[in-house]
């Protein structure tokens, strides 16, 4: 393995004009990131000494995107998105300062793994002096296709646009990595010219250019399913999905138990425990680290979360961010969580809302409580003590103090704080009148008689 020091070059000032959006292309989402954020992720797992990043004028999302990840990161503008070619020339600054490997990414091909770009260099390594990634497409439409010689050298890349109807059947195509140890990379791409389709600077035409001075590319295949580009939505969500595969695939390597993997979504940054069981249809946004041992019922959305070691979460529950809940948490159906600690053992097992707020050790949530934390202008902060029972349908207006052990009756609004163990009751006191059942009856019998209604039916 080449032991050269490396520079990665990420191309992202493409206009994306396929995506048809405001959103510039590689900053639409795959698995809660953006593409470029998976893009610069995968450039680091390479070891690389250097990143550079080139994005276009007014990209202002793009390259507060890229300094947001790591400040470092060499940011360079292309003035008019011209072509890849002319992306790569506009990092030539970069290129000046280094010497060594040089590696050229598209911020749009999201699924590359690290390791799949560092194994890019053994065609450098090989006696090539440029590598190029290439697939076998199930439907190659819009990639370039590689075109071999008889040694199975790389002498062309034909962009599908240009390509006749006989070089579209080539099944081999660009994934859109390529490897450079060429000392003056910079002198060969300024010689390509714009004479295609779509009268861009095609970065892949340096092949067909170092051919003719004598210089040797080798294609490195990868799998398919790593190789997808994103031009269209249709290529966005298909992406997407490739991703979902591969994380279900790990995460049930790692020892849990999805029912119905297809129905289970994971974030780039999802961690799953051992023995995690995890039911149908069930959302994880970023930020969400569930536990071993912890049991999610179907039908749940979950961001921002830590779930405890085995807890138990569902069916239909949400946890927004900041939802913090210990071992053996038992959440159930049609409760919300947001920023909100659930201290061990401690129980909301229907239809709540818990924001902003503590609740103790082994506290009982009954069915129905409101954390009431928002008075339109603040958010204020409700802590239920260890072993507290909250009765259901009960309204704690934060900020408030359920005091350990404490008891609040079902119904009440508390809108003071409930001293450890004591009760704590607000609702009206309850009227009974004997009888009163019979004679409304009765009457209402009379008058429904008068207007020829009977009045067990209503
Ligand atoms: C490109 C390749 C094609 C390959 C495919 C793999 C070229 C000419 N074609 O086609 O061979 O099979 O990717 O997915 O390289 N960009 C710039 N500046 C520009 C133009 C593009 O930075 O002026 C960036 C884009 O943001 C994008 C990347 O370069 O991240 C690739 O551009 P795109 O237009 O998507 O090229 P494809 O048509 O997909
Ligand atoms: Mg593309």
């Amino acid at each position: 393995m080449a032991s050269h020091p490396l520079l990665m070059i990420v191309l992202a000032a493409g206009k994306g004009v396929r995506m048809r959006s405001d959103l510039p292309k590689v900053l639409h989402p795959i698995a809660g990131r953006s593409m470029l954020a998976h893009a610069l992720a995968n450039a680091r797992a390479t070891g690389a000494a250097a990143l550079a990043v080139v994005v276009a004028p007014g990209m202002d999302k793009v390259r507060a995107e890229v300094l947001g990840i790591d400040p470092a990161i060499a940011v360079f503008e292309q003035s008019t998105p011209s072509g890849t070619a002319n992306a790569v020339l506009c990092a030539r600054p970069a290129l000046e300062r280094h010497r060594g490997d040089v590696i050229v990414l598209f911020a749009d091909t999201p699924l590359l793994e690290g390791a799949t770009l560092r194994g890019l260099l053994a065609a450098l390594d090989g006696g090539g002096q440029i590598g190029v990634l290439g697939f076998e497409a199930a439907d190659a439409t819009g990639y370039g296709r590689l075109l071999l010689d008889h040694r199975g050298h790389v002498t062309a890349i034909r962009e599908h646009s240009d390509a006749s109807a006989e070089l579209r059947r080539i099944g081999l195509c660009n994934a859109g990595a390529m490897a450079f140890r060429v000392p003056d990379l910079a002198a060969l791409l300024g010689r390509i010219g714009n004479d295609n389709a779509r009268a861009e600077y095609y970065l892949t035409d340096v092949v067909a250019l170092a051919a003719g001075e004598g210089l040797t590319t080798l294609p490195v295949r990868c799998a398919s399913e790593e190789a997808m580009g994103v031009n269209t939505r249709a290529q966005l969500a298909a992406a997407e999905a490739a991703w979902q595969r591969r994380a279900r695939r790990k995460v049930m390597e790692a020892g849990a138990t999805l029912v119905a993997p297809e129905t289970v979504w994971l974030a780039f940054d999802t961690v799953i425990g051992r023995d995690v069981t995890i039911e149908p249809n069930v959302f994880f946004g970023p930020g969400v680290v569930v536990e071993d041992g912890a049991h999610i019922m179907a039908n749940c959305h979950v961001v921002g979360s830590r779930i405890g070691k085995g807890a138990r979460v569902g069916p239909f529950a949400r946890l927004r961010a900041g939802t913090d809940l210990a071992s053996h948490v038992h959440i159930g159906n049609f409760v919300e969580i947001k920023n909100a600690k659930l201290e061990s053992g401690a129980k909301a097992n229907h239809l709540a809302y818990l924001g902003d707020g503590r609740v103790g050790e082994g506290a009982n949530i009954g069915a129905g409580t409101i954390f009431c934390n928002y008075d339109g202008f603040n958010k204020h902060f409700t802590d239920v003590g260890k072993g507290a029972f909250v009765g259901s349908n009960s309204s704690l207006v934060a900020p408030v103090k359920i005091g350990d052990g404490a008891y609040i009756g079902s119904g009440s609004v508390v809108t003071r704080n409930v001293a450890a163990e004591a009760l704590a009751l607000t609702r009206a006191p309850q009227q009974q009148r004997p009888g009163w059942a019979a004679k409304f009856r009765a009457m209402m019998g009379r008058r429904g008689a008068r207007a020829g209604v009977n009045p067990e039916r209503g």
